[in-house]
């Protein structure tokens, strides 16, 4: 990789950051596109956060994602928030304006729409109620973008009850809580399930979950994406429901930072997704 004295830069800051898929990402996109520039993984620690958001316009970066666990703390940071991070309540995509000050946005909740209306084009938001499972930051993504995409009730179940309920409160209305031991019955009827727990994902246990009285016309999609196919997936699959895995989510979520930082609109393709699996 040579740069020259104009690249532009970003990156992405969390801790830990090894994991973090974001660097591929942009990095597949940047080489794609030909652009003098990189994305670079920082890894913060939470003592040094403040102090790393605010180098951003000192050091001359274009910007950066923040994620887990900085998410809020970026929020509060930035000059300018716009009103999707603020309904959020954490942001993940920082951009450095020409006079210095810093842009929050949150992007997951874009991520999440587009990953289904790629996945599946047919699916009707307005038609049915969603049921989402879980409460914790990424619900609060997915629920204000099923209340934008239009979706008329959604039903939302956590273990910790009280935790849904908070949600309730502060996205509502159209947004119903049930009880956890209720999550099977609660399917009834609807026309959306989505995973936001890591029930499920690699080294967790799976999301338990009678399937029948979902109808067959419903969708289900899973935030999780290591396993690409999670057991809850599998089992939709197997009744012969339609399916959206969980990686286009996180690639969908990256377009609009891309776009800011460096200035082309970039694609979600089959070879990228293969890439981010780690085929060829
Ligand atoms: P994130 O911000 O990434 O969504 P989080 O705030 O830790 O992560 O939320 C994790 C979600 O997975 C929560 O909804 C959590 O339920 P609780 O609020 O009851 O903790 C859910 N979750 C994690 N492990 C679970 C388990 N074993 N059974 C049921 N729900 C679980």
């Amino acid at each position: 990789m040579a740069f020259t004295g104009k690249a532009k830069v970003a990156g992405v800051m969390g801790w830990p950051i090894a994991h973090s898929k974001s660097p591929q990402l942009h990095g597949y996109w940047l080489k794609q596109y030909g652009i003098d520039g990189a994305y670079v993984p920082f890894a913060v620690h939470p003592d040094r956060v403040e102090q790393a958001i605010r180098a951003l316009p000192a050091l001359g970066l274009r910007g950066a994602n923040v994620t887990v666990p900085f998410k809020e703390k970026a929020l509060a940071i930035a000059e300018i928030v716009t009103p999707t991070a603020r309904r959020i309540g954490a942001a993940n995509t920082l951009t450095v304006l020409e006079d210095g000050r810093i842009h929050a946005d949150n992007t997951d909740a874009f991520g999440f729409t587009q990953n289904l209306a790629a996945g599946a084009p047919d699916w009707q938001a307005a038609a049915a109620p969603a049921v989402v499972i879980g409460a914790g930051g990424a619900a609060r993504s997915v629920l204000v973008a099923l209340r934008d995409a239009g979706v008329p009730v959604i039903r939302l179940i956590n273990r910790t009850t009280e935790r849904a309920a908070a949600l309730a409160d502060e996205l509502g209305p159209g947004i119903e809580v049930v009880n956890w031991s209720e999550r099977s019955q609660a399917l009834a009827g609807a026309g959306l399930l989505v995973n936001t727990t890591t029930l499920g994902m690699a080294g967790h246990p799976p999301l338990e979950l009678a399937l029948e009285v979902l109808p067959t016309t419903a969708l289900v999609t899973d935030i999780v994406y290591t396993p690409l196919e999670t057991p809850l997936l599998a089992g939709a699959r197997a009744r012969g429901l339609a399916v959206v895995d969980g990686l286009g989510m996180l690639l969908h979520q990256g377009r609009p930072g891309f776009a800011r930082w460096f200035g082309v609109e970039p694609e979600v393709t089959p070879a990228l997704r293969a890439r981010l699996l780690g085929g060829s």
